[in-house]
């Protein structure tokens, strides 16, 4: 009891850190799209030239992506030159952009949407050596705040000497901050050095794993940050309750971009957007969105599940039961709860129950009305006892929502 009730208190000490600066784009859990990992490998076909963009954001502010409220163009190391300027300022690739980032952001800025640049903490970038921001976090943040950019990834390589990682985000954060202007300072620090207690304060948005590689499975021995790559493999971090514990308006745990489709099976997918929506993440989507198949179309704009995302309460989502048909919960405003019953197996669909005493109050002896957020349609009406879904692929995943009847007596 009393550990419970020391975690519970470290709960409620992280929500209190929350970062809000005023920057509308962390209201809520943020929705938006970024060049990294685009439907390639990671760096290798960025979408990052000026008119890519404009049809980017075409696209994701026409119907029925417009409907979705993404509101985030999000460039990462793909956007600056490889030189500051003579005066030591950052500046645009200009082959990428000829027409400079104001013009961008304007562009941007008539569809609804934000731009989101990328720099690094350190002296460099990480996978391209572009300059980094380090000695230059107070220019670094008025140049670009300068520009009307509303967000500011920041990355973490090359950081030697620059003293431990709060330290330094910690300093470009309130470079930021002293602009005045309301910026999202979003850290990428991978899930080190215990961001998920000063990440909160600092930033609205902390990385808490490594990079998401698109593949379900991807955990070298010994690799650096340690935790595996892959989908599944973040999936089984995020299960730890103190990774996802500082949620709350203006402070999401970032598990990285969902794919929504390179080398996924379509349950696969599903698996990973629900999981996305049932933590309340960031859904930073990397995906070609003027390419879209209509099975990847109809992931992004499954709003039944974007629902769960933005759902007001903004509740930590639980594992409630591991191992190869996992339970997960998380409570919604209004009673309700959302849940995903998934079947980690990598080869063979099985049936995935679930027990409503297993979910604790007020499920334990209810009757429940089951609503399938994939199918969108009733699949249980007054159901006692619990349910099962039946025949889950590998990988994949049902979520649904439900709802209390009654108790049974
Ligand atoms: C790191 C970050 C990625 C991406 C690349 C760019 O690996 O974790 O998200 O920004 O750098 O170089």
């Amino acid at each position: 009891m009393a550990v419970l009730i020391a975690f519970l208190l470290f709960c409620g000490m992280l929500r209190s850190m929350a970062y809000d600066n005023g920057a509308s784009l962390a209201a809520r859990p943020p929705r938006g799209w970024s060049t990294w990992c685009t439907d390639d490998i990671c760096g290798l076909l960025d979408l990052c030239f000026e008119a890519e963009l404009h049809a980017i954001a075409d696209a994701i502010s026409s119907p029925p992506l417009s409907l979705l409220s993404f509101s985030l163009i999000l460039l990462d190391d793909c956007w600056s030159s490889v030189n500051r300027s003579a005066s030591g300022e950052l500046q645009p690739d200009p082959a990428r952009f000829p027409s400079g980032i104001p013009a961008l952001v304007s562009y941007l800025g008539d569809r609804n949407l934000s731009l989101g640049l990328y720099t690094c903490a350190g002296t460099k970038t990480c996978k391209y050596g572009r300059p980094g921001s380090a000695g230059h976090y107070e220019r670094d943040a008025k140049t670009l705040t300068d520009w009307g950019v509303k967000w500011i990834k920041s990355d973490n390589c090359n950081t030697g000497g620059l003293g431990e990682p709060h330290e330094y985000f910690g300093n470009f954060s309130r470079a930021l901050n002293a602009t005045g202007v309301p910026i999202v300072f979003h850290s990428c620090e991978w899930g080190l050095d215990n961001v998920f207690s000063w990440g909160p304060s600092l930033t609205q948005v902390y990385r808490v794993r490594p990079d998401h590689l698109p593949f379900w499975s991807f955990n070298v021995p010994g690799a650096y940050p340690p935790g595996g790559q892959g989908t599944g493999d973040i999936i089984e971090g995020m299960a730890n309750a103190s990774v996802t514990a500082g949620l709350a308006p203006y402070a999401y745990p970032d598990p990285d971009f969902v794919m929504t489709g390179l080398f996924q099976t379509e349950a696969e997918s599903v698996t990973e957007f629900s999981f996305w929506c049932l933590w309340s993440a960031p859904i930073i989507v990397a995906t070609d969105v003027r390419n879209m198949s209509a099975f990847k179309a109809s992931v992004l704009g499954n709003t039944e599940a974007l629902a769960i995302q933005w759902d007001p309460l903004l509740a930590q989502a639980r594992r409630v039961r591991a191992g190869t048909a996992q339970l997960w919960i998380k409570p919604l405003q209004g009673g309700d709860a959302a849940i995903v019953l998934y079947n980690s197996m990598d080869f063979e669909a099985q049936n995935v129950s679930v027990a409503w005493a297993e979910l604790g109050q007020p499920w334990a002896g209810a009757s429940v009305n089951v609503r399938d957020l994939w199918a969108h349609k009733a699949i249980a009406t007054n159901q006692a006892g619990g349910l099962t879904a039946p025949l889950v692929p590998p990988h994949g995943s049902a979520m649904w929502r439900i709802s209390l009847v009654g108790i049974l007596s």
